[in-house]
């Protein structure tokens, strides 16, 4: 278990809180295990009717943490299947409780590309969302080259992706990416809100629900079929220059 992730249980309600703030909570292997086994936990836990993901701090997540991409990469790239994010993807595809999330600040990367696995999503009105795979020469996950699209449309979906430009709070819910947009100061009280009205509702109904409207098995076949985009582009010189160029703080230069 990290440190960088607080798991709680209450009422029925699993909070799954990344706890990284000095970083704007950057996914390290660490916590990638950590959220593996909290949403293996979610599914297989009686106690458990409902999963809110969440960050502390001023961010919900920067996304995965730059300095693994490049241990990751140099290190000649490893089989992305065996990597402590596949098994959270796993376990994200095969979860069949509500899951809500709570958005303030940033979510980069993953911490957008996780909210299309999410059933409710509350976000703050000037939160900035943005899944920049293009700009560090990567490519989508999480199944998100799927469901990204099919939630919010091609071309809205593929400017996110290629282009890598945050979009804000109020953009998200008019583009169907969240339930409400809110005060950031209202985020958390909102999600816990419609959290607890989810774990009171009948929890068996509310499994069959969800399986009807995910395929959990297409899911894990995309995020696998991404894994080996992703992972040929994370061993790549253009990605390294990316990934140079965030850490030296400066642009990066593709030609
Ligand atoms: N991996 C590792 N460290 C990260 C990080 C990441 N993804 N995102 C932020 N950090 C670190 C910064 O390096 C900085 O560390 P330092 O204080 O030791 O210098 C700290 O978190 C704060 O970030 P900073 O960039 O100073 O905050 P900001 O408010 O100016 O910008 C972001 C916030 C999220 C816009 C910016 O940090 C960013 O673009 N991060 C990278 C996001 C990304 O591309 N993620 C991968 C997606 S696949």
């Amino acid at each position: 278990m990290s440190e960088h992730v607080a798991v709680e249980l209450a009422n029925g309600v699993l909070s799954v809180a990344l706890n990284r703030a000095d970083k704007k909570n950057a996914i390290t292997q660490a916590m990638y295990t950590a959220l593996a086994e909290a949403t293996e936990r979610a599914r297989t836990d009686d106690a458990v009717r409902v999963v809110l993901f969440r960050g502390e701090g001023d961010s919900f997540s920067a996304g995965n943490d730059i300095a693994d991409f490049i241990a990751i990469g140099q290190q000649g790239g490893r089989q992305m299947a065996d990597a402590p994010v596949f098994r959270f993807l796993r376990a994200l595809a095969d979860l069949d409780k509500p899951a809500v999330a709570a958005v303030r600040g940033r979510a980069v990367g993953i911490g957008l590309t996780l909210l299309v696995h999410c059933d409710l999503v509350v976000v703050a009105e000037d939160a900035l969302l943005s899944a920049p795979f293009v700009n560090l020469a990567l490519a989508p996950e999480a199944a998100s080259s799927i469901l990204l699209p099919m939630a919010i449309g091609h071309q809205r979906a593929y400017e996110l992706f290629a282009l890598g430009e945050p979009i804000d709070g109020r953009t998200a819910l008019a583009w169907g990416l969240a339930n409400r947009a809110v005060a950031a100061d209202q985020v958390e009280a909102t999600a816990a809100e419609l959290a607890g009205k989810l774990a009171a509702r009948a929890p068996n109904s509310l499994k069959k629900t969800k399986r009807l409207m995910r395929d959990a098995e297409a899911l894990w076949a995309q995020m696998l079929r991404e894994g080996e985009a992703f992972g040929s582009q994370l061993t790549s010189p253009e990605a390294m220059e990316a990934f140079m160029a965030f850490t030296q703080k400066r642009a990066p230069n593709f030609s």
